[in-house]
């Protein structure tokens, strides 16, 4: 199975007595005390291929109406395979079984891939933070041959 795609992948908040997935949330997140100041009030989701973690998101509560995944992460050796897409799905059923009706995400002006998955599953752009990277981290970040500046925020109605 290791090259095809994922059909389906159990899914399931993480437990109190289980380790933060730091691993995989840094991929999304480079910045662990931005992740620590959101991971104290947040939902942790993880997804499981053969018993081993393997992806995992973190949403949050950022207005009665609205939820939004502050970060989402697939194992580099599992990407590509379909993962991200129902990691996204789950977290639409899990906005909308809890009363929420728009879903948000960000993402860097310099984060293509994503750009396409997320608009691709619904999502539109709404705004966008001007110098986020730069004001909220410590180093340069660059992607794609650009230097990550802005946040791009995207949201869908659930
Ligand atoms: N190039 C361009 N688009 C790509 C791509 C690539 N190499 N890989 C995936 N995509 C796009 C495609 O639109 C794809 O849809 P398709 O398979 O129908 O063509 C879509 O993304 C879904 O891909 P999927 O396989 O579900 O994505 P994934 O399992 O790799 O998960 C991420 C997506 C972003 C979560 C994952 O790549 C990841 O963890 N990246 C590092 C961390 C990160 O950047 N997190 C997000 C921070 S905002």
């Amino acid at each position: 199975m290791d090259n095809e795609r994922f059909s389906t992948l159990e899914i399931r908040r993480l437990k109190e007595s289980e380790p933060i997935p730091y691993d995989l949330l840094l991929l999304a997140d480079p910045s662990r005390e931005l992740l620590n100041n959101y991971l104290s009030d947040a939902d942790v989701f993880i997804a499981l291929y053969k018993g081993r973690v393997v992806a995992s998101y973190v949403m949050c509560s950022i207005s009665p109406e609205t939820s939004e995944i502050k970060a989402i992460a697939v194992d580099e050796k599992h990407q590509g395979k379909g993962a991200g897409k129902l990691l996204l799905h789950h977290a639409f059923q899990q906005a909308k079984e809890k009363g929420y009706k728009t879903i948000a995400i960000g993402t860097a002006n310099t984060s293509f891939k994503q750009l396409q998955l997320y608009q691709q599953q619904g999502f539109e752009i709404t705004g966008i933070k001007r110098n986020f990277f730069i004001d909220n981290y410590p180093e340069e970040i660059f992607e794609n041959g650009i230097q990550a500046k802005h946040l791009i925020m995207l949201e869908k109605d659930l």
